[in-house]
């Protein structure tokens, strides 16, 4: 992508200036970033999605506006007979992981690859009948709104106090204070940088969708990358258990050895004393495919040395790289040379020419085949 270009989708800001001025700092109205916008899921399709197990749903209803509960939540997946009819106001339908399902949506979420891959997450589709929404919130991660069809209404606020109400199904902010309001129509868009405050209601019925970003917490990083740093040095070294054949008898007996101190910290110090480790564990977990994704197995009906054409990522994979390595759905490989090059423009383009596939030393061949039988990646057509 290049980079510098004004692009309609961000309102003839190039990614660039975007990024500066936007990202995680303030919101972006975009009118008409995708013009004649037609969405490529309908409502039929999204409720055919949320009646399938392995798909995440959520139901919002909204009921006595004036009550003291008027929230109701319920996770998918749903039969059609399980959501209100369309014509009762109040209520939206919520699926994720729309991009891993379907081929257009994929695309569409491709457009916002100007983003590290490792930062993008998904693209979930909401429906609402007239009135729906989730109520007064805030998210988490940055968020582009893209309008699919008919009309939401948006009241938005840069607010601090973000206290939630008490014993509600779903968050909801105790004191929403909007600070501004826009109707969108389908291929209107908003970006929210993190803990923007807003509020989507539905001007008759509607189609939002979400491509949604993901950060990872330091706590959930430093756990994530310690048991797996931990597992890899237990490979490499081989595990032991802590040995005291010089243990005193003691008279009190409360205080931890300084012996086991010690061998704790060696435990911690050989897990990170590969140079590699860190980033290699980062990047398989980077690369983790998400829950429920199951890649589609075949046999190929050539060895690696027959390969042929060009090759194209499966929309469920993740493919990333460092300086050293390349990561594909949780694992690593150490790569340099012409191969890497090649891989690393395989996961930058998510394809790779025919011409580059011909080039492939044997071993990073043989690498491909297994990745072709395992779905990860395909021949294209
Ligand atoms: C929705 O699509 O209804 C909710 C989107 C959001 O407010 O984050
Ligand atoms: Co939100």
């Amino acid at each position: 992508m290049n980079i510098h270009e004004s692009l309609q989708l961000l309102g003839g800001l190039s990614p660039q200036t975007f990024m500066r001025r936007h990202w995680q700092k303030k919101p972006l109205v975009i009118r008409q970033a995708i013009p004649g916008f037609k969405p490529p899921l309908d409502r039929t399709d999204l409720l055919d999605l949320a009646a399938q197990e392995e798909v995440q749903s959520r139901l919002v209803v909204q009921e006595n506006a004036g009550g003291a509960r008027p929230w109701r939540f319920k996770h998918g997946p749903f039969n059609r007979k399980a959501l209100p009819p369309f014509k009762q106001p109040g209520w939206t339908l919520l699926v994720q992981g729309v991009d891993l399902l379907d081929q257009r949506v994929h695309a569409l979420m491709n457009q916002f690859r100007f983003v590290p891959d490792a930062r993008l997450d998904d693209v979930m589709v909401s429906y609402a009948s007239d009135g729906g929404g989730v109520g007064p919130h805030f998210d988490s991660y940055d968020v582009f709104l893209l309008q699919a069809h008919g009309q939401r209404r948006w009241r938005i606020g840069r607010q601090k106090d973000l206290s939630l109400q008490p014993d509600m199904p779903l968050k909801i902010l105790a004191h929403f204070e909007p600070e501004m309001e826009l109707v969108l129509d389908a291929g209107d868009m908003l970006y929210l940088p993190p803990r923007y405050a807003h509020d989507g209601v539905a001007v008759g019925e509607c189609m939002t969708y979400s491509i949604g970003f993901r950060a990872p917490s330091r706590a959930e990083l430093a756990g994530e990358l310690m048991q797996r740093l931990a597992e890899d040095a237990a490979d490499a070294v081989g595990d032991s258990l802590y040995a005291d054949r010089t243990q005193v008898a003691l008279a009190q007996t409360g205080e931890i050895p300084e012996s086991l101190v010690a061998f704790a910290r060696k435990a911690l110090e050989d897990a990170l004393c590969d140079p590699l480790a860190l980033q290699r564990v980062l990047g398989e977990y980077l690369t983790e495919p998400k829950a429920h994704v199951i890649f589609d197995t075949r046999m190929v009906d050539c060895e690696g040395d027959g390969l042929e054409g060009a090759l194209v990522l499966d929309r469920r994979t993740r493919m990333a790289y460092d300086a050293q390595h390349v990561f594909i759905n949780g694992e690593s490989f150490l790569a340099s040379g012409r191969d890497a090059e090649s891989m690393r423009l395989l996961a930058d383009e998510r394809n790779l020419g025919a011409a580059k596939v011909k080039r492939l030393s044997a071993p990073a061949r043989d690498l491909v085949q297994d990745w072709l039988e395992a779905g990860w990646i395909h021949g294209e057509q």
